[in-house]
């Protein structure tokens, strides 16, 4: 542990409700294991306090923290400084506060997630992705791949919504990459067919709805989708159920939260961050926080 002093430099995640986040512990396990004197707080803060609390923490002396649901874009007229791919995202999860005070908004989620498919030697590069959602994780996603050179299909419920994010996107990444298609069994089929990684970035198939999945017990699961849930509770969705039953390769969400974090953690500290310790803390807080839902 952490002995907590006048030296102490602290970190917090802003996010309502923010009780089973992870990120406090995998962080503080991350100073632990490195003797750093660091600490890192879950701050939960209502809508209408969020920038009082932000106000408040430069004031205290933060030197920054993650921003989660329901911040993520609330949070950027605040920021001082926000980076450009925050911008083109149009969400920040992590908030550095400079030397004078001033805060800078970035977003490690996009980059979280490319390291997550690489740390499963899968390269990003490549073909057609399909993503599943239309919301902040997909945006991140979707410019990930798109970024990366990929054709990038958005399928969505709410077909408005995804229209919404490609033409959002549209401008920084490559041109005519991405795409959209409203949801349905037949258009699942059909774009799974062309495509060979599969991303959910929905809530479909989370606990304690995990007998959920958008993918339909009827039709067949293409053995050569890489398909990659960015749920980690359950750690098996009902999605990467069928995916692997099927002989697909499987990612969960537990490397995007751990890669998101790692990022985040240098970016405050400067120091390389002790990856396998962060991702232990993180399935042992998991494993402690059964019943709780779930928020980065
Ligand atoms: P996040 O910020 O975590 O991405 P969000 O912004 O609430 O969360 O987005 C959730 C996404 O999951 C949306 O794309 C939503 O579809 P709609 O745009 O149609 O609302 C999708 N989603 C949630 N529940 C769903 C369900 N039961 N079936 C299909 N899509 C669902």
């Amino acid at each position: 542990m952490i002995e907590i002093d006048g030296q102490t430099r602290l970190l917090g995640i802003v996010g309502w409700p923010i009780e089973h986040t992870l990120s406090p512990a995998m962080h503080n396990a991350a100073f632990a294991a490195l003797g750093m004197n660091w600490a890192y707080l879950a701050l939960p803060v209502p809508p209408r306090q969020l920038g009082t609390a932000l106000l408040g923490m430069v004031a205290l002396g933060f030197r920054g923290g993650n921003v989660t649901v329901p911040h993520k874009q609330a949070v950027m007229p605040y920021l001082n400084d926000i980076t450009k791919s925050a911008q083109a995202i149009g969400a920040v999860n992590t908030i550095v506060v400079k030397e004078n005070g001033r805060m800078v908004g970035h977003n490690t989620d996009w980059m979280g997630f490319l390291a997550a498919l690489r740390e499963k030697s899968f390269e990003p590069r490549g073909r057609r992705a399909l993503v599943l959602g239309a919301g902040g994780a997909a945006r991140a996603v979707a410019y990930a791949l798109a970024r990366s050179g990929r054709q990038v299909v958005i399928l969505n419920r709410t077909l408005l919504r995804a229209q919404a994010l490609v033409e959002h996107l549209a401008p920084s990444v490559p041109a005519s990459s991405l795409s959209s298609r409203p949801l349905s069994h037949d258009a699942l089929a059909e774009e799974a067919a062309r495509a060979d990684l599969l991303v959910n970035t929905t809530p479909v198939g989370m606990w304690p709805h995990e007998e959920a999945s958008l993918w339909p017990d009827t039709v067949p699961f293409p053995h050569h989708l890489v398909t990659c849930d960015l749920i980690y509770r359950p750690r098996e969705t009902k999605l990467l159920r069928q995916a692997r039953r099927a002989g697909a390769e499987i990612i969960n969400g537990m490397g995007m939260l751990v890669r998101q974090g790692a990022l985040a953690f240098r970016l405050w500290t400067g120091h390389p961050p002790p990856l396998e310790v962060m991702r232990a803390a993180c399935e042992q807080a998991l494993g402690k926080n059964r019943t709780s839902r779930i928020s980065r």
